[in-house]
């Protein structure tokens, strides 16, 4: 049964104090390296949300003791060279993250297995990853795409430099590299997300970083460690969005994560007029994180282009919505991959935006948004894809009518308390 949600509000204001669930990329992570690592690890924060919940179920598979008690996780593993083959298929539901970072580490691991995914995963790109993978001697069959078997065996070390930005890719490798006989050095033309780079020191490793070339030598063993995730900076985006384009609004994110391969929303928004306080900016918990403010001013709009494009990847469909209420033109370019995220967030969101008056256009690697437009209420779709599904509902602050979004159960992927958090920020704004 598909969920569809009628979201309806009168003259909205948000105001208040959030703190939004755990890094998605970080728990990930932490439960992957926790699991590689010998012993135990504690994760505070971790996002209980349906992508994270696949990866703790991998690893489970792989006799990886894991407990969770809230947002609390304890990982006990004998570390990956006593991992035991698995008796079903690692099915990683509609994480790319997980299917392409575990296709490094099942690569360089003892056990053979197969990884699935759902219909939307099933259709993405693999081969940037097996490709490189493949060419440190990995045994991967199967083809382009989900499902892959993977037979773990002793690789070795490469030095790569990567065709697209991507974190999923280099951090695939950097997994690989691990295990790997040798020295492993990956290159960035432009520098995507560094948590796994951060979280292997944290575990122990010696990893070199220089002018956007990360290194590995191979066969250093990782010892378990406690690890707290901050705040998702993606899923604060949607109500950063929110206070900057309605008039009275002023939200403040507790504990969000500001790496500053992250922020580059934070960035827009001041570009675009918005008033953006980082409060308090807390000490290194391998990640940096802190408090930030976001209010309200008039907006307007920009070109969004080049290096900046891997810090923001997941808030363009948001940042689309925000170009709406901008004055001006807003030009999204160098932005191709999103027509390989969960959806085709291109197509997807000139679509989505389109039906709710918009002035928007879609160009192959990009949109082109001209504002401000006052939007009406409509019927929306998210695909699927959570962030779509979310930007629907946010776009329902703006609208006189409501805004029906159809099939919102992909919000819990990253962001269960969704709309918890959206109902307390609107009443907020409405006691004021
Ligand atoms: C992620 C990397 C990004 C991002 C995704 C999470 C990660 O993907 O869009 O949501 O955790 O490494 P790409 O590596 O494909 O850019």
């Amino acid at each position: 049964m598909v969920e569809t949600k009628t979201v309806k509000f009168d003259k909205p204001v948000v105001n208040g104090s959030v703190k939004v669930p755990g890094d998605k990329s970080i728990s990930h992570r932490a439960i992957m390296l926790g699991s590689i690592a010998e012993g135990r690890t504690v994760i505070k924060g971790f996002l209980d949300g349906e992508d994270c919940l696949r990866t703790i179920e991998i690893f489970k598979r792989l006799g990886v003791f894991i407990d969770r008690i809230g947002t609390d996780v304890v990982v006990e593993s004998p570390g990956i060279r006593n991992w035991k083959t698995p008796t079903e298929e690692l099915y990683a539901g509609n994480s790319g993250t997980t299917a392409r970072l575990m296709l490094g580490i099942l690569s360089s691991s003892t056990v053979t297995s197969t990884l699935t995914g759902d219909e939307s995963l099933s259709k993405r790109p693999m081969k940037r990853v097996t490709i490189p993978l493949q060419s440190m001697g990995a045994s991967i069959s199967g083809g382009e795409y989900l499902p892959l078997t993977i037979s773990g065996s002793m690789l070795k070390g490469i030095d790569y430099t990567m065709p697209v930005a991507s974190a999923q890719v280099k951090s695939a490798i950097l997994f690989a590299g691990l295990g790997a006989d040798g020295k492993t050095s990956v290159r960035e033309t432009a520098v995507s997300r560094d948590h796994t780079e951060r979280m292997l020191k944290q575990f122990g490793a010696t990893v070199e970083q220089d002018k956007g070339t990360v290194s590995i030598q191979g066969g250093q063993v990782l010892k378990g460690t406690n690890v707290t995730v901050p705040g998702d900076i993606s899923s604060a985006a949607f109500f950063m969005a929110a206070a900057a384009m309605i008039e009275g609004s002023e939200v403040e994110f507790v504990d969000v994560g500001l790496n500053p391969t992250r922020t580059g929303i934070i960035e827009v928004l001041r570009k675009m007029g918005a008033k953006v306080e980082i409060v308090e900016q807390n000490g290194e918990i391998g990640e940096p994180y802190g408090i930030v403010k976001v209010s309200h001013a008039p907006l307007k709009g920009i070109e969004i282009s080049g290096d900046i494009i891997p810090t923001l990847i997941d808030e363009i469909p948001i940042i689309a919505l925000l170009a709406t209420q901008a004055k001006g033109t807003t030009i999204i370019k160098d932005a191709e991959e999103l027509r390989v995220k969960e959806t085709d967030r291109i197509a997807a969101v000139t679509e989505e935006l389109t039906k709710l008056g918009a002035d928007v256009e879609a160009t192959e690697d990009g949109m082109i948004i001209k504002g401000p437009t006052v939007l009406s209420g409509a019927e929306l779709k998210s695909y699927g894809d959570h962030r779509i599904g979310m930007m629907a509902a946010i776009a329902a602050l703006l609208t006189d009518g409501p805004v029906q979004v159809e099939d919102t159960s992909c919000i819990a992927i990253s962001y269960p308390n969704f709309f918890d958090h959206l109902t307390k920020l609107v009443l907020n704004g409405d006691q004021e």
